[in-house]
């Protein structure tokens, strides 16, 4: 019995995503004409209403992110949709951008709207390049159409859109990094403040959200915000796009009341565990998330359910490792992933990083010490609280619930003589 639900992918496969006329059939633009027939301030009440937080890990509110936006003086401003999507066993973004083009594109307009933005950028991660056509060709077809460029729908809005990739680089999903990458610099966090609210692309104002966050807004815009509150818990309305990946039968993106327990999103939904193995471990969040031994299966997927067991719902993904994977032959799978995504920039993720992965090297040759475990901890959290950009800051996670969950797997028989 699958409990899936469809409010943002309401159009899957609805409608073909290279034709605006399609679209348009299936309710396409009613959120923007929507949004222009209210004032920029009715459109972030409306967004701060359906209390949605961010899609793209870090859980900021969309509303007063849009509200913030709004409120930066200036005669130009930027929006960016983030589609870097790097985060490993992380792939909802790149359904919408394969399904529902004009969504995300409409999306960005009314966000353009809301914050009083004349320009939006989309970042692409550099392997979904062949989905680049589809956004070039979606918005073209706007333009012609009057829903992007100069006046849209003879208002005295006007809002251009321009598509940029990456070069495959995970850093440069964080704003501020991928704000340099379209600036043709090397992808690094920068410095803040100034924050990039205030002084972002080219020093513009910009508000930066994650395709899902502005697939949402359109949502939000066609349907009314009720709609949306009426999934979900009372405590976490809504509903979220979220990726399964792993040892399951039916890995895939598919979009879930907030609610659902682990076990029914693992066994409902993706069918099960592979040859009915047992789960060594859940990872929530993608690579950066924080894992779980199976014992908290049962936990429901909201913000406040899985922070309640130390856990996060990030960007959404689900990954399932089943017991043919040792845990420390993972956390060093996941260890060679940010070892090599580090930038460099800051001691605490450069350091941290390659001292972590000559330990649990060792871990795995059953030569650590015990002065290697408390290393392990003491860095691992020194990684967590100073590093530099939430790449470093988040790195660890699945670590540190590792020795929380699995204590047994630190425990150091004997010394090596
Ligand atoms: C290392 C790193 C990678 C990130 N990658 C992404 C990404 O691929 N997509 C995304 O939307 N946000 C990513 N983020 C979060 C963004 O910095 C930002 O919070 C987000 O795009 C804001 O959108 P939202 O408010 O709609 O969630 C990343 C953050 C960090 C620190
Ligand atoms: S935390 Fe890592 S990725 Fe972020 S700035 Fe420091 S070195 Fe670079």
């Amino acid at each position: 019995m699958s409990k899936t639900v469809s409010f943002i992918t309401e159009n899957y496969n609805k409608y073909d995503p290279h034709s605006i006329d399609e679209y348009l059939t299936v309710n396409g633009y009613s959120g923007l004409i929507n949004a222009l027939n209210s004032t920029p301030k009715e459109v972030i009440e409306i967004a701060k209403a359906s209390q949605i937080l961010g899609r793209g890990g870090a859980a900021y509110p969309l509303g007063k992110k849009w509200e913030q936006a709004a409120a930066v003086k200036g005669d130009s401003k930027v929006v960016i949709c983030n589609a870097d999507e790097g985060e490993p066993s992380t792939f909802k973004d790149r359904s919408m951008l394969e399904h529902d083009p004009f969504r995300i594109i409409e999306g960005m307009t009314i966000a353009g709207y809301a914050v009083g933005a004349q320009s939006g950028y989309i970042y692409i991660r550099e392997e979904y390049r062949h989905l680049q056509p589809r956004m070039k060709n979606a918005i073209h077809q706007a333009k012609v159409k009057g829903y992007l460029g100069d006046n849209i729908l003879g208002t005295d809005f006007s809002f251009d859109i321009h598509v940029y990739t990456g070069v495959g680089a995970y850093v440069c999903g964080e704003g501020s990094a991928l704000i340099e990458s379209i600036e043709g610099k090397s992808g690094r966090p920068r410095i803040k403040p100034p924050y990039i609210k205030e002084s972002g692309l080219h020093a513009l104002p910009t508000c930066v959200n994650n395709v899902e966050s502005l697939a949402l807004g359109t949502a939000l815009l066609t349907h009314g915000p009720e709609k949306y509150l009426s999934y979900g818990t009372p405590e976490c309305p809504g509903t979220k796009l979220i990726s399964i990946a792993g040892n399951v039968n039916k890995p895939g993106v598919y979009e879930i009341p907030f609610g659902l327990t682990l076990s029914e999103i693992i066994y409902n939904i993706a069918g099960g565990v592979k040859d009915d193995k047992d789960i060594r471990l859940i990872q929530v969040g993608g690579a950066s998330g924080k894992i779980c031994p199976p014992s908290l299966i049962d936990t429901p997927f909201t913000y406040n359910d899985l922070e309640a067991v130390d856990m996060m719902v990030g960007s959404g993904a689900v990954l399932v490792i089943d017991e043919d994977m040792s845990l420390l032959r993972f956390l060093k799978i996941t260890q060679e992933f940010f070892s090599h995504e580090s930038c460099g920039k800051c001691t605490p993720c450069r350091e941290g990083n390659r001292q972590i992965s000559h330990i649990l090297d060792r871990m795995l040759a059953k030569t650590h010490t015990q002065a290697d475990m408390k290393i392990l901890k003491r860095f691992a959290t020194i990684m967590s609280r100073a590093s530099f950009c939430g790449l470093g800051e988040t790195a660890q996670n699945a670590l540190l619930n590792a020795i929380k969950y699995f204590p047994e797997e630190f425990a150091v028989k004997e010394e090596p003589a």
